[in-house]
């Protein structure tokens, strides 16, 4: 009988976590949650119902209100608030360039890290975002730090625009996610950092498949 266990994923933007980490969750059968689309759904509703993105309380309230729900399809996860599927919008530029405003705030965090330890409880999770290994599951059997150059990771996006029909610059993702990454580690509320107890893993040079049997590799040495 293989263990059901913790498998926790954080890293920096456009480091391939969500793709990779879907593909783990696949091969092994266990449950994917991707926390980032958490807090992208706490930051389209707050939008949707005009809130500032500086007033903690009423961002806190937003978050507390609102019913998430994940579920896995074929497409991958799909995220709904109360009952709305919301997966393509909480992806647009606009709830990017908005989301680490609402993530530092540490009220938003408290409620989002209590339902993510909530639907990792049973075991058998991949979970990718900022804080997992650091907060959200501090006892998960395997934790990895996923990175690459940022140069790297803005030509994935570019890219995965591209496919999208999206258009973009290369210069301005870069930019963008060089932002982000520097509001998600600088903030007070479990900042972006690697736990001393992960592994690192440097995808500059990987193709998803090599990530991916990386981290399987590593995951049956902890699930014997
Ligand atoms: O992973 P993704 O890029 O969708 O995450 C969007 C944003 O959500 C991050 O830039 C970060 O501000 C926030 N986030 C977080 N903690 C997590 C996951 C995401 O603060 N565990």
């Amino acid at each position: 009988m293989m263990k059901k266990i913790q498998i926790a994923i954080d890293g920096p933007a456009g480091a391939g976590k969500s793709t990779v980490a879907k593909i783990v969750a696949e091969k092994l059968q266990f449950t994917y949650i991707d926390t980032g689309a958490m807090y992208r759904a706490v930051t389209y509703q707050a939008m949707q119902q005009h809130v500032s993105l500086n007033d903690a309380g009423a961002l806190t309230t937003v978050a507390e209100k609102m019913k998430i729900t994940l579920q896995p399809s074929a497409q991958g996860q799909l995220i709904f608030i109360d009952g709305q599927e919301v997966t393509q919008v909480v992806r647009t530029p606009a709830v990017t360039a908005n989301v680490s405003q609402v993530a530092a705030h540490a009220g938003v965090r408290a409620v989002m890290v209590k339902l993510q330890q909530e639907l990792a409880s049973a075991g058998g999770v991949v979970m990718d975002g900022r804080d997992i290994a650091t907060h959200v599951l501090p006892q998960a059997e395997l934790k990895v730090y996923m990175s690459a150059t940022v140069e790297e990771r803005a030509r994935r996006r570019f890219i995965d625009n591209e496919q999208r029909g999206i258009a973009s610059t290369v210069e301005e993702l870069q930019r963008a996610i060089e932002e982000r990454d520097r509001q998600d580690s600088e903030r007070e509320a479990s900042p972006l950092i690697q736990a001393p107890d992960a592994i690192f893993l440097d995808t500059t040079h990987l193709t998803i498949e090599e990530a991916a049997n990386e981290i399987l590799t590593l995951a049956y040495d902890k699930m014997v």
